[in-house]
């Protein structure tokens, strides 16, 4: 049996994490490992209940803190239900975003402060923290033109917080830039500009030891 590890990927909308949190589990599971992909909001029944009231551009009404806080309720949801049984499996957990999400859409993009959203993490998910986290790192610019593109692509289904300004961004970008610098044992810093196949190269690099 591997030993149980937990992976978080995170990023400013548009950065490539989903794809390549994809890339990752393929080559692992290739290799053997056992792989649970989930994400956040969703990752369960529950969860993907909670992300389609988050996601639902018509919901304009809903308050920073009742987003805080159904954001939390689905991480809650997804620890018990999903990530911690996994890694007691002896299972590699990746997860597409985390409380580092959190802190940067909900703490800098928001305003809301970081103390709050620390409580509530010990609460949702009770000491569970990711062993290392990979954020994709895109300039606003690159991130914008993403996002345009794929509601090209999709249809104009915009989520509520795609829909937000340049600002908005540059603050999320900007904190996960600093939650980055203050835990540097954790977390590894990929620049998502890079053709697709280089990103991934380097991420399996940067990972070689926890997977
Ligand atoms: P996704 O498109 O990467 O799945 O993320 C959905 C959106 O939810 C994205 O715009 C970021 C936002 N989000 C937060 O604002 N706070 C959170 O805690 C999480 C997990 C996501």
């Amino acid at each position: 049996m591997g030993q149980g590890r937990f992976i978080t990927f995170e990023g400013i909308d548009g950065c490539g994490k989903t794809t390549q949190l994809r890339i990752l589990a393929e080559a692992l599971r290739t290799a053997g490992r056992e792989v649970v992909e989930t994400v956040e909001p969703g990752g369960t029944e529950t969860g993907r209940q909670i992300r389609k009231i988050l996601l639902d551009p018509a919901n304009t009404a809903i308050h920073p803190r009742t987003e805080l806080l159904l954001y939390f309720a689905s991480r809650a949801q997804n620890v018990e239900e999903v990530i911690r049984p996994a890694i007691h499996a002896g299972k590699l957990v990746l997860c597409d975003r985390f409380t580092d999400s959190t802190l940067a859409y909900q703490g800098a993009g928001r305003g809301l402060d970081s103390e709050t959203v620390h409580d509530l993490d010990r609460v949702a998910c009770r000491g569970l923290k990711p062993d290392r986290t990979v954020l994709i790192d895109i300039d606003i610019e690159t991130s914008m033109a993403r996002a345009k593109k794929r509601n090209q692509r999709t249809g104009p289904d915009e989520s509520r917080i795609d829909a937000e300004g340049a600002a908005f961004h540059t603050s999320v970008r900007q904190r996960y830039l600093e939650l980055a610098a203050d835990e540097s044992g954790r977390f590894v810093v990929i620049d998502g500009r890079a053709p697709v196949e280089t990103v991934a190269e380097r991420i399996l690099e940067a990972l070689a030891a926890d997977v």
